[in-house]
């Protein structure tokens, strides 16, 4: 932004953005009315210059924040090179991702595609294929109830939340919810027609809400015992946001899924998704049953395994600024009586309200800080695995004025009337 330009000039730059894209995009977003135009590591700038601490990173994407400079290096030196030359051909960087993958997961194949919910497309794939190989009636599927696999009609079809379904029905049938952690609830629904069982190991879009040990233990037993895949969605609480490479690797002894999914931040801001899987779940595809055009470019490829490398080194650096995040985040909450539960898992946080949390996501705009709110009444942070203590603290003197204010909004939620 040059000097001359005045903030009247800068104010109607975003309006413009904004008017452009009432205009001509599909209105399926509700977005916040904020353009924004570069980022600094846990910062990022609207057009209007306003300065934001990034605590949601693009849902989770940006793990390195904004403009790393050995990401930005890796960009500029691979778009010189080789950007995209398909599924056709060999390039440098896909096998050498695989092998860290495989290395950190201990899962030995990768297949790589662009986003999330493709990555669990194709891992519905292969759970339907291991059913018909056994039999034709093997095609159940056992989910959880207010989990969230993304968008595409597979992915909604074992996305344990009515509003994302309930316009898109029929979807693929056979398939059984069960609540998180309810060890008898499981047991019940898995039978010898289950061909996968699906497990959102920290369920986020649903409200931060882990699957205890007991529960995915018993879902591992289960799925030997009736020979079903056993998968795992990483795509948000995985690559390094817990502190460990994947989510399930907090869980002692680790339990080893037989399928594991991962995106948002695997190339940390450049659309990458991966499944990871062991040989027994390899096996399902053959040659010419799954593939992707985009899928594992070189230069996305190449990215990752930059990220992987910084990565190797910033784990134990993300179970501290979590620990320490929660230790704040509950010192805060102690003062507030609408705070229901702080939930910190690494950097996966969320802080539950007695109320809708909207407001204050707007509010924490105004103030230079952005959060969202997920189901409604959680407050939900995703920062940059880089954040630095003092950014943390920096979060808390924001938050606590927000919710003093809050103070006025839940006042006036209990007072209005509950519907019957
Ligand atoms: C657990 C989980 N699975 C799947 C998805 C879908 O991923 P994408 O939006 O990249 O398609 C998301 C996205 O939020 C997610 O959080």
């Amino acid at each position: 932004m040059t000097p001359e330009i005045t903030a009247v000039e800068q104010r109607s730059a975003a309006n413009v953005i904004i008017d452009r894209e009432k205009l001509h995009l599909l209105q399926n977003y509700s977005r916040y009315p904020l353009a924004l135009s570069r980022g600094k590591g846990s910062y990022l700038f609207g057009v209007d210059g306003k300065k934001y601490l990034d605590l949601i990173t693009g849902i989770g994407v940006n793990a390195l924040g904004h403009g790393h400079p050995r990401l930005q290096k890796a960009i500029k030196d691979q778009a010189k090179l080789l950007i995209h030359c398909s599924n056709l051909y060999y390039h440098e960087y896909q096998g050498l991702l695989a092998e860290k993958i495989a290395k950190a997961s201990g899962l030995a194949r990768c297949f790589f595609c662009n986003s999330g919910t493709e990555a669990m497309e194709g891992a519905l794939k292969m759970v339907h294929s291991h059913g018909r190989q056994i039999s034709p009636e093997k095609f159940e599927i056992v989910s959880l109830e207010n989990s969230f696999h993304g968008r595409t009609l597979g992915a909604l079809s074992i996305t344990g939340q009515q509003k994302y379904r309930e316009d898109f029905e029929p979807l693929i049938p056979g398939v059984r919810f069960v609540p998180i952690n309810n060890v008898a609830a499981l047991e019940s629904a898995v039978s010898p027609n289950t061909a996968g069982i699906v497990l959102e190991i920290i369920q986020g879009e649903g409200g931060i809400y882990p699957a205890s040990d007991a529960f995915v233990r018993k879902a591992k037993e289960l799925s030997e015992r009736y020979n079903a895949l056993l998968v795992f969605d990483e795509i948000q609480c995985g690559v390094g946001r817990r502190g460990v490479y994947f989510g399930y690797q907090t869980i002692q002894p680790v339990v080893q899924p037989d399928v594991m999914v991962a995106a948002k931040p695997l190339a940390a801001g450049l659309p990458l998704g991966v499944i990871a899987c062991n040989e027994k779940a390899a096996g399902t595809i053959k040659a010419g049953m799954h593939g992707s055009t985009f899928g594992g470019g070189a230069l996305a490829c190449r990215v990752a395994v930059e990220f992987f490398d910084i990565l190797d080194g910033l784990l134990p650096q993300i179970t501290a600024r979590g620990d320490y995040f929660r230790q704040k985040l509950l010192d805060l909450a102690a003062s507030y009586d609408f705070v229901k539960e702080v939930r910190v898992h690494g950097l996966m946080i969320g802080v539950e309200l007695k109320m809708p949390g909207k407001q204050i996501v707007l509010d924490a705009m105004e103030q230079g800080l952005l959060i969202n709110c997920t189901h409604d009444t959680v407050l939900r942070f995703l920062p940059p695995y880089t954040i630095s203590e003092a950014e943390i603290d920096k979060a808390i003197r924001i938050l606590n004025k927000l919710f003093r204010k809050g103070k006025l909004y839940y006042k006036e939620f209990r007072s209005q009337p509950k519907e019957a």
